[in-house]
């Protein structure tokens, strides 16, 4: 059990913030019973909800699985509040602005691959929650099955401004500037090549480490991530479950208007209480957020031929009912040898019954070097189920022709939200001004080389 006994603070300058950053405590390991205090003796030892908890907070429950899930899919926390979260007036619909919901029927599903720059500058006094801006999905909140894909530009800090996820836990994936999310359970901080992961229900606040922040973010409806089963590569490996970093306790006591903004089944709702709900002052249980660094990631690959599906880069997986058929897979494409003998080394051709999102972090990603545009940082490609990709044609020419030494990439680093449903754009998506229209493009000229 660990706490920093501290109240959290929602303003102060962004050096102030980031030196609040630097000093946080976590608790390590993905899927753990954690436990947490930020005052002495603030959570009860040996019960959950003794008749009067300590130090006058209120006892509540926050389940993110049945009640009676089987214990290797049962989440839930125990949260010691100051007020306890029912305490609220009604919520009233708002407008999502460019942050859209399912069922994403608003247009023709499209099998073209599709492929966008980063964002544009948001306007003046755009924070987090209002910077979310949704190019597409799958599935349906309602029946807790599916996923969306947003991507998110701010340049303010959210003040007095809370938000919620009912729909889904939310996969963040920082691509310019760091975040400080101040969370119900503590507070973390998630820099760009790092990624955050805030379970279903959990409300938070997000503050802006740099002058903007720019990103990622995958909502998954259904099943939660997990680390996925290593199988034949045996106890360790990928992504190591000490490496996740839960927050620890830390809560504001805070008297004043906050707005909590709540998305359910797609539409967000909006109640202004009297005071922050972020003051929970102990905590115990498996529904937390994490913090996760990919450079941690162990990256495996071949040492003899060919190289294994990318399916082996996977950090995090939400499964379906049916085994090995994921919901939506978290893969990361890290600094890495390639030492393949006889081997094209790229990405091979091929074509997916999945349906794949990729994003780029840094750098640049082995198997995309053309296009108007190009693949950047901020910017994104949706190869849609059953389409066809793989390396351009300059990046196949440079590979076909390559003296196969062993060699480092360690220029980038790339990502894939791979679902097992067709990704359905938003009509905002597919008409945006930073989509690249001529993507297609980058695969002209593979000229025909038989009979040689
Ligand atoms: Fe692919």
């Amino acid at each position: 059990m660990s706490g920093h006994g501290q109240t959290t603070d929602t303003g102060g300058t962004a050096a102030g913030r980031a030196r609040r950053a630097a000093a946080l405590e976590y608790s390590a390991g993905f899927g753990n019973e954690h436990a947490s205090e930020a005052l002495p003796g603030a959570l009860p030892v040996g019960r959950n909800s003794p008749q009067r908890a300590p130090h006058g907070l209120y006892a509540e429950q926050l389940s993110g699985s049945a009640f009676t899930e089987p214990r290797s899919e049962n989440r839930r926390s125990w949260l010691y509040r100051i007020r306890p979260s029912a305490a609220h007036p009604p919520l009233r619909r708002t407008d999502g602005g460019t942050l859209r919901g399912a069922s994403f029927a608003e247009a023709v599903p499209d099998p073209n691959r599709l492929r966008w720059d980063p964002l544009p500058e948001p306007a003046p006094g755009t924070d987090w929650a209002a910077g979310l801006w949704t190019l597409g999905g799958n599935g349906d909140p309602a029946r807790r099955t599916g996923m969306a894909i947003h991507l998110y530009h701010a340049n303010t800090s959210m003040t007095d401004r809370v938000f919620g996820d009912a729909d889904g836990e939310l996969l963040i994936v920082p691509e310019l500037g760091g975040l400080l999310l101040v969370t119900e359970l503590g507070v973390l901080a998630a820099d760009p090549g790092e990624i955050a992961l805030i379970p279903r229900g959990v409300r938070f606040r997000v503050e802006l480490l740099d002058e903007r922040a720019r990103g990622y973010v995958c909502e998954n409806y259904g099943r939660p991530f997990r680390l996925p089963d290593l199988g034949p590569i045996g106890a360790n490996g990928l992504a190591n479950p000490r490496d996740f970093r839960a927050p620890t306790a830390a809560y504001e006591d805070v008297e004043r208007p906050v707005e909590v903004v709540t998305k359910y089944c797609g539409n967000l709702w909006s109640a202004t209480y009297d005071h922050s709900p972020l003051d929970v002052v102990a905590w115990h249980g498996t529904h937390t957020p994490y913090v996760y660094d990919l450079r941690r990631f162990n990256v495996i690959g071949t040492i003899s031929y060919d190289h294994p599906d990318p399916s082996i880069f996977t950090v995090l997986t939400a499964p379906t009912d049916t085994p090995g058929l994921a919901a939506v897979d978290f893969v990361v494409f890290a600094p890495r040898w390639l030492v393949g003998e006889d081997t094209f080394r790229p990405p091979y051709f091929h074509r997916n019954v999945m349906s794949e999102y990729m994003g780029l972090i840094e750098g640049a990603y082995d198997a995309k070097t053309a296009g108007e545009g190009g693949f950047v940082p901020g910017g994104g490609s949706l190869h849609p189920m059953m389409s066809a990709h793989g390396p351009d044609r300059e990046t196949f020419e440079r590979a076909s022709a390559a003296e196969l030494r062993p060699q480092k990439l360690d220029d980038g680093l790339a990502f894939m939200f791979e679902t097992r449903w067709p990704v359905l754009t938003t009509p905002q998506a597919a008409e945006a001004g930073h989509r690249q229209k001529g993507y297609d493009g980058v695969w002209q000229g593979l000229e025909r080389h038989f009979p040689s």
